[in-house]
C-alpha cells in the first residue's frame, strides 16, 4: 500500500493540508464551570484556550483550520466571527487596540464542521473527513496548547524524512502517571524521534512499555479517514482516534516525535488548566 500520493513526498505537497481542532467534547471533568461555557473557550492568561490553538494551525503548513464544533457550544463560533457592532463602539471610545484584537479575532480564517453527539475523538476527527480531501492532516486538540508553534513543523520535518509517514507527539511522563495516557511502544530511529510498533492504551505503570504519551498533536495519513469510517466503539462506547491508529500501524510506518514538556500544555482539568495559566502567564512575562 503507497504511504502518501507521490506529491506529497519530499515534502511536496499536491494540495496544502488541514488543521482539524476536535472541540466537540463534553468538557466534563470541568463542570459545573462547562455547563454554559465550552471548556475550549476558557481563558488561558489572556486568551481563550481555542485561540492559541488556531493561531498554532495557522502558524503551520495547513492552509485552513477546520474546529470540530457541536451546536451547542456557539460560544466557540461567535469568538471567530466577525462584530463590527462592538469594534465600531471600542472605536467610537478610543479603544483601538482593543478593536484590533476584537477584528483579528473575527477574521481569522477558521471553518466549522460539526460533532452533535460527543461518539469520541476519532468521531470527531470523522466528521471533518471530507475538508480534508483525501490529503494527510494534522489534528490539534482544542484543550491542548503549544504556545511556540514550533512542534506542527517539526513532526513535518519527521514525515517528510519518512517518506510522508504519519507523525505523533509523544510527551515523557513520569512512570507513575503512565497509567493515564496513551502511550507508544517501538524503537528509537534517531535521537528524539521513534518508529512506533504499537499504541498501548492506558498501561498500569509495569506493563508500561514507556513513558512516552500521546500529546495531542498528530500529523495523520488520510488513510485514517477510510479506517474511522469502520472503526467500532471503543473504551467508553467512543469511537477511539488510537484504535484507527493502531490499524493504520499494520498498514503504515508512524513515527513518534519526542517533544519537551515545557513546549505543550493540557488544559484539561481544573488543575492542569491552573497550571498551564500560571507557566504560561510566566514566560509571556
Ligand atoms: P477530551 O476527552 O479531553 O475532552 O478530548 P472532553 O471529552 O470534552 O472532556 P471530558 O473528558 O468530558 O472532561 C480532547 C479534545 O477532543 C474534543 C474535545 O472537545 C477536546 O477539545 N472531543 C472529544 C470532541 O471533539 N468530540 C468528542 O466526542 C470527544
Amino acid at each position: 500500500m503507497p504511504m502518501h500520493n507521490a506529491a506529497h513526498f519530499n515534502g511536496i505537497k499536491e494540495a496544502p493540508l488541514k488543521a482539524i481542532i476536535p472541540a466537540a467534547g463534553l468538557g466534563t471533568r470541568f463542570l459545573p464551570a462547562t455547563k454554559a461555557v465550552p471548556k475550549e473557550m476558557l481563558l488561558v492568561v489572556d486568551r481563550p484556550a481555542i485561540q492559541y490553538v488556531v493561531e498554532e494551525g495557522l502558524a503551520s503548513a495547513a492552509d485552513e483550520v477546520i474546529i470540530v464544533n457541536s451546536h451547542d457550544k456557539q460560544a466557540i463560533e461567535e469568538h471567530f466571527s466577525p462584530d463590527p457592532a462592538l469594534v465600531e463602539l471600542l472605536r467610537e471610545r478610543g479603544k483601538d487596540s482593543l478593536a484590533d484584537k476584537v477584528e483579528y479575532v473575527g477574521n481569522l480564517p477558521v471553518t466549522f464542521v460539526y460533532q452533535d453527539e460527543a461518539l469520541g475523538l476519532g468521531h470527531a476527527v470523522l466528521c471533518a473527513a471530507q475538508a480534508s480531501a483525501g490529503e494527510p492532516f494534522y489534528v490539534l486538540l482544542g484543550d491542548v496548547l503549544v504556545p511556540n508553534n514550533k512542534m506542527l513543523p517539526a513532526m513535518q520535518a519527521v514525515s517528510d524524512a519518512h517518506g510522508g509517514a504519519s507523525v505523533i507527539a509523544v510527551m515523557p511522563v513520569p512512570d507513575d502517571e503512565v497509567s493515564r495516557f496513551g502511550v507508544i511502544d517501538g524503537e528509537e530511529a534517531e535521537p528524539g524521534v521513534w518508529k512506533i510498533a504499537s499504541l498501548v492504551e492506558k498501561p498500569p505503570v509495569e506493563e508500561a512499555p514507556t513513558n512516552l504519551a500521546v500529546f495531542g498533536r498528530y500529523l495523520l495519513s488520510p488513510r485514517i479517514m477510510e479506517i474511522l469510517a469502520d472503526v467500532k466503539p471503543g473504551v467508553g462506547g467512543e469511537i477511539q482516534l488510537t484504535d484507527a491508529m493502531a490499524q493504520l500501524l499494520d498498514e503504515e510506518e508512524m513515527y513518534a516525535l519526542v517533544i519537551d514538556p515545557t513546549d505543550g500544555f493540557d488544559t484539561g482539568t481544573p488543575q492542569s488548566w491552573l497550571d498551564s495559566n500560571i507557566a504560561i502567564a510566566k514566560m509571556q512575562a
